[in-house]
């Protein structure tokens, strides 16, 4: 909602050239480095969805520092989507495009209960390849995606249409070459 984007915008870096020549980093550590802030991030998500999720999905590294939180504030579990070999097995993976590259993300199946309601979070959409890669994961384990949130929707990019019929809500959207 407006509040996380106020909250985003507030406490964002923006870094010419990273991670490489060229582009412009959003960088949101800022975010997580001011206490107060990051707290009132945590309390509106939990507001949001409070009672309609039963699992909170963080997709490594970044989702991570979102995911965690919000689950515990909420009381309720975290599923770890992490790159490939971090998991011990069994697991379940999916190679997907990034923005920057290639990868494969894992999760345990064991993790995942069954018919559950999971939030996919993750800081940014960029290419929406790691997003769908994550719901791709999801739905093999039989959980239900409610809905995929980011902070940060790089709108140029077209992620949103990879996710296809999957609802998506992100505080922020910005173009490439603003
Ligand atoms: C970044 C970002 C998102 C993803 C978005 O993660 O944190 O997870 O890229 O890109 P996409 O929509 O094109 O898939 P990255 O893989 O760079 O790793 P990190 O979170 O570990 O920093
Ligand atoms: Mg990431």
């Amino acid at each position: 909602g407006v509040e996380i984007a106020a909250l985003v915008e507030e406490n964002l870096r923006l870094v010419p050239d990273f991670p490489m020549q060229g582009v412009l980093f959003r960088d949101i550590t800022p975010l997580f480095a001011n206490g107060p802030a990051f707290a009132e991030l945590v309390a509106l998500l939990a507001n949001r969805y409070a009672g309609k999720i039963d699992m909170v999905a963080g997709l490594e590294s970044r989702g991570f520092i979102l995911a965690a939180p919000l689950a515990a504030e909420l009381g309720i579990g975290m599923i770890a989507i992490r790159k490939a070999g971090k998991l011990p097995g069994p697991v379940v993976g999916v190679d997907y495009a990034l923005e920057y590259g290639t990868g494969r993300l894992e999760v345990q199946p064991a993790s995942v209960p069954k018919d559950s309601r999971v939030l996919v979070l993750d800081d940014v959409l960029a290419t929406g390849g790691t997003a769908k890669a994550a719901c791709d994961l999801l739905s093999q384990c039989g959980a239900h995606v409610v809905e995929v949130a980011v902070l940060m929707e790089l709108i140029d990019l077209k992620g949103k249409d990879k996710l296809a019929e999957i609802p998506f809500v992100t505080a922020v959207q910005v173009r490439e070459q603003d």
